[in-house]
């Protein structure tokens, strides 16, 4: 008789999106005449730019013709668009990153939750508290977070790190030290961020502590201010001990194509071990390679047209951002983010729950966001909205909640 992977079974109820999905079409059945603002799931409503079509398109008819048909793309990714990161993202930054320390991927999900596999199954993990959910829900999967207390909303070998008004959104080095370390900048869900010189004490942390920090970056892009790192490697030591893990989607709107990668320096080391050569070996068994025409669409992306539609494309998110956050404050609101990230964190009013809140919004104003308590118990009273809509909607939503 065939066993199970029990692990599975440990992940509580159903996932956050889910629920929000069925409250709204709940409400929207009871109320077909209303019309819904969705400012909930962070997800692109922007086409894709022109560069990125036009070169769509050319790798569809080099498919077309035997002469330049690609079968298998090479399993860590084609060497021009390892080359196109590797100069832009990382060269440019005065990163020391080489090519062949980029795996091409199929986005920063795949990546973020499948890491985990090449670390021991003993391995403490800690995470900011709220956080992306992927990262906590594949180490319960790994078998690597003990057990999961209903009340307090935590797993019991996991070290959360409050990331709260209360500190600012920078989480504290743990009282336990961790094994791998899991941090976001900017952050999803809060919107903020930290600076170049707090990322370093992480580093530094991290190299002290024999730690690996996880980092995903998969919204660098909308870094405004100078004092922010676009990539961990700006920070000195950064190469052994820390991997990096980029997306195509909040940049260039890839949601929906997929494409990602996954930064692994060869001197991250367990004693002889490279988990360079491990991710290699791990990508090589289960990944067959993102797609040629999609590699090619981001390679496109690093063309000096791209780069300026790029641009454009963050801006639009942006401008929606700032008319978010700025009518928020005007009706009165305590709220963060929204300045280097397209995710606006709001406190939510009268000490009302996250839930509490949402029913409120959903109901008063007709404008669905995410409540903070579902990316962790340090989000409760707190709620996200996001930047991604289009700036019809979101100065729509901001009319009515200033109503409210
Ligand atoms: C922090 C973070 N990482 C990764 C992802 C997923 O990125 P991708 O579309 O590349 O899988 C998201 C998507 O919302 C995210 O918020």
């Amino acid at each position: 008789m065939f066993k199970i992977n029990t692990n599975y079974q440990k992940l509580p109820g159903s996932y956050l999106f889910s629920n929000i999905a069925k409250k709204v079409a709940a409400f929207q059945e009871a109320n077909p005449d209303k019309e819904i603002i969705r400012l909930g799931i962070g997800d692109v409503t922007q086409p894709l730019t022109k560069s990125v079509i036009a070169t769509l398109h050319s790798a569809v008819d080099e498919m077309a013709d035997g002469a330049t048909f690609r079968g298998y793309a090479p399993d860590l990714g084609y060497d021009f668009l390892r080359n196109a990161i590797c100069e832009n993202d990382y060269k440019k930054r005065g990163c020391d990153i080489a090519a062949d320390e980029i795996f091409v991927s199929d986005g920063a999900k795949s990546d973020s939750g499948n890491i985990q596999e090449i670390f021991s199954v003993d391995n403490k993990i800690a995470v900011c508290d709220p956080v992306y959910p992927v990262y906590v829900d594949s180490n319960v999967m790994g078998g690597r977070c003990g057990s999961y207390d209903p009340s307090s909303e935590k797993w019991s070998d996991i070290i959360y790190m409050p990331t709260t008004a209360e500190n600012g959104f920078v989480p504290e080095f743990p009282k336990e030290t961790p094994d791998i370390i899991y941090l976001c900048f900017p952050n999803n869900p809060t919107g903020t961020t930290i600076t170049k010189s707090q990322l370093q004490q992480w580093v530094d942390y991290a190299n002290k502590n024999g730690c690996v920090i996880i980092y995903d970056a998969a919204y660098e892009a909308y870094i405004s201010e100078e004092d922010v790192a676009h990539s961990i490697y700006e920070c000195e030591g950064a190469r052994t001990c820390a991997i990096e893990i980029r997306s195509f989607s909040k940049n260039a709107g890839f949601t929906g194509v997929r494409l990602g990668f996954t930064v692994v320096p060869k001197d991250l080391k367990c004693g002889d071990v490279t988990l360079h050569s491990m991710w290699a070996r791990r990508h090589g068994t289960k990944f067959n390679g993102a797609p040629y025409i999609i590699q090619r669409a981001g390679e496109a992306v690093y063309s000096e047209a791209g780069q300026k539609e790029i641009k454009e494309l963050v801006g639009y998110y942006m401008n929606n951002a700032k008319t978010i956050r700025s009518g928020l404050e005007e009706a009165g609101y305590e709220v963060y983010g929204g300045v280097n990230a397209p995710y606006i964190w709001l406190k939510t009013p009268n000490n009302m729950t996250s839930w509490e809140f949402f029913d409120y919004l959903l109901e008063n104003a007709n404008v669905v966001g995410t409540p903070g308590s579902g990316f962790g118990p340090s989000g409760e009273h707190y709620f996200r909205l996001t930047a991604f809509g289009t700036l019809e909607n979101s100065k729509k939503a901001l009319e009515r909640i200033k109503k409210l």
